[in-house]
C-alpha cells in the first residue's frame, strides 16, 4: 500500500498528529517535499515533540523515515531534532534515511529570504525565513549543493566559495564559515542513501507519503504568489523521490475551521474578538515561528478546490473539537464576485479571491462530538464536496482519533 497524507488548506490542519497516528500500519512515512518551514507538533503524552524535518513516524514504533530529494535540509535543524530525541530515550538514527541527492539549505538561503521579504515591502509572502524558496531557487539556478557533494571536502569547499562569492556580488550577502555544514554533515552521515538503493526498497515497502504544508501552499496551483517554494500538493511524490510511484489512496487533512500564517487572500477570515477567541481555544500559533496563525470560517469553495486538485480519496477531519462550546458554527458555501456572479467553487484566477462576498450557513454549535449538531456539520461536509471523512481528530494526543467509516 502506498498512501499520501496530505493538507487540503493552507497547512497546519494537524497531518503531523495524524500521520504519526497512522504511521504504526506502514513500514516508511516519506517526506518528499519542504524543509524546515514545516512544523509538526505532536502530543504523545508523557511528551511533545515539535519537529521541522524529521518524518511523522511514531517515534516508539518500528516504522522508518526516509527524506527524498525534494525536500531541503538545514542540516542543524534536523541533527537537532534527532538529538532531542536521544535526549529522551529515543536514538532514531537507524531509522532515518536521506537521499543523497536532497538539496542543503545554507545559511546565505535563510539571509536573502530575509532580505527578499524586507525588499518587498508590502507585497512580502510573510515566509517563515527558513530558506525555502532561495534553496529551491537555487537548486534550478543549478548552484545548489546536494549531501552528495560534501562527500569530498576539497570538492565541496570549491562549490560553497563559489556560492559564496555569487551571493556576495549578486545581493551583498557575505558568509565564509564553511566548517559549520561540514560539522553537521558527519552527524548525519551515516543516514545518507543514494535514491536507487532506496527504491526498490520503498518499492517493497508500505509508504505513507508525509506532505508538508498544504495545497494551497504549492507553487504551482497554490494561492500563488503566497504560496511556498515547492509542491505541498500530492503531485510532489514523484519529482520529490526522482521515479514514478503509484499511489493507492490519497487521504487529505483539513480542519473544522481554517487558519493561514504569512500574508495572501483569505476570504474567510475573522477579525477582533473573534478571531482572537479561535486563536486561543485551537492554540493557533506557528509550530515553526511562533506567529499567531490568521483564524477564520470552513470555506467550501477552497476545500472542494484541494480536493480537486490532488484527487482526493478520503479525508480526516480535525480540531472540531476546538468549536465546542460555540454558539453558532459558520461554514463559507459560495463567493459571490462582482463579475460572475455566485461562484461555488474557487475561481481558478486566484486574484479573484481577495475581492469575494462569501455566502455561508451557520449550524448550532455543539456541546460534545457525540452531539447531533456536530453529526450535522459532519454530514453537510462529506455532502457539499462528495468525499468521505474517515476519521475525525477529537484532541491534540495522538490516540485522540475515531475512525467513522
Ligand atoms: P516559506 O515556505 O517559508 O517560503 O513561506 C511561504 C508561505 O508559506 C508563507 O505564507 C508561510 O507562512 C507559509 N508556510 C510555510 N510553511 C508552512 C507551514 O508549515 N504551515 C503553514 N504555513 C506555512
Ligand atoms: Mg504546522
Amino acid at each position: 500500500m502506498k498512501a499520501v497524507c496530505y493538507g487540503l488548506q493552507w497547512g497546519d490542519e494537524g497531518k503531523g498528529k495524524v500521520t504519526t497516528y497512522l504511521s504504526k500500519d506502514f513500514d516508511y512515512i516519506v517526506r518528499y517535499s519542504g524543509g524546515s518551514n514545516a512544523g509538526h507538533t505532536v502530543e504523545y503524552g508523557e511528551f511533545k515533540l515539535v519537529h521541522h524535518l524529521v518524518p511523522s513516524f511514531d517515534v516508539r514504533t518500528k516504522t522508518k523515515g526516509y527524506i527524498a530529494n525534494g525536500v531541503v535540509v538545514d542540516l542543524k535543524v534536523l541533527n537537532d531534532e534527532v538529538e532531542e530525541l536521544k535526549k529522551i530515550g529515543f536514538d532514531i538514527s537507524g531509522r532515518l534515511k536521506i537521499s543523497s541527492l536532497a538539496h542543503i539549505v545554507l545559511p546565505v538561503h535563510k539571509m536573502l529570504d530575509e532580505k527578499l521579504e524586507l525588499s518587498k515591502g508590502s507585497k512580502a509572502v510573510g515566509t517563515t525565513k527558513r530558506g525555502i524558496g532561495p534553496a529551491y531557487a537555487d537548486k534550478v539556478h543549478r548552484i545548489g549543493l546536494r549531501l552528495v557533494d560534501l562527500k569530498e571536502k576539497e570538492v565541496a569547499l570549491e562549490k560553497l566559495r563559489f556560492v559564496s562569492e555569487l551571493y556576495k556580488n549578486l545581493y551583498s550577502i557575505e558568509w565564509n564559515d564553511y566548517d559549520c555544514i561540514f560539522e553537521e554533515y558527519e552527524k548525519l552521515k551515516d543516514c545518507i542513501v543514494s535514491p536507487l538503493e532506496m527504491r526498490s526498497e520503498l518499492n517493497n515497502s508500505n509508504i505513507l507519503f508525509e506532505g508538508t504544508q498544504g495545497v494551497l501552499l504549492d507553487v504551482d496551483m497554490g494561492s500563488y504568489p503566497y504560496v511556498t517554494g515547492t509542491y505541498c500538493n500530492v503531485t510532489g511524490v514523484e519529482p520529490g523521490l526522482g521515479y514514478p510511484m503509484k499511489i493507492d489512496k490519497r487521504i487529505g487533512v483539513f480542519k473544522a475551521y481554517l487558519t493561514r500564517v504569512g500574508e495572501g487572500p483569505f476570504p474567510t477570515e475573522l477579525f477582533g474578538k473573534e478571531a482572537d477567541e479561535l486563536r486561543k481555544a485551537g492554540k493557533e500559533y506557528g509550530a515553526t515561528t511562533g506567529r499567531p496563525r490568521r483564524c477564520g470560517w470552513l470555506d467550501l469553495p477552497l476545500l472542494r478546490y484541494g480536493i480537486e486538485i490532488s484527487n482526493c480519496d478520503e479525508m480526516i477531519m480535525t480540531k472540531a473539537d476546538v468549536l465546542i462550546g460555540m454558539e453558532k458554527v459558520k461554514v463559507a458555501v459560495r463567493y459571490k464576485t462582482s463579475e460572475h456572479g455566485k461562484v461555488t467553487d474557487m475561481p481558478y484566477d486566484l486574484s479573484l479571491i481577495s475581492n469575494v462576498h462569501v455566502e455561508y450557513v451557520e449550524f448550532d454549535g455543539w456541546k460534545s462530538l457525540d452531539d447531533k449538531n456536530f453529526e450535522k456539520f459532519v454530514k453537510f461536509i462529506e455532502s457539499e464536496t462528495g468525499k468521505r471523512i474517515t476519521y475525525i481528530s477529537t484532541g491534540a494526543l495522538i490516540s485522540d482519533i475515531v475512525r467513522v467509516s
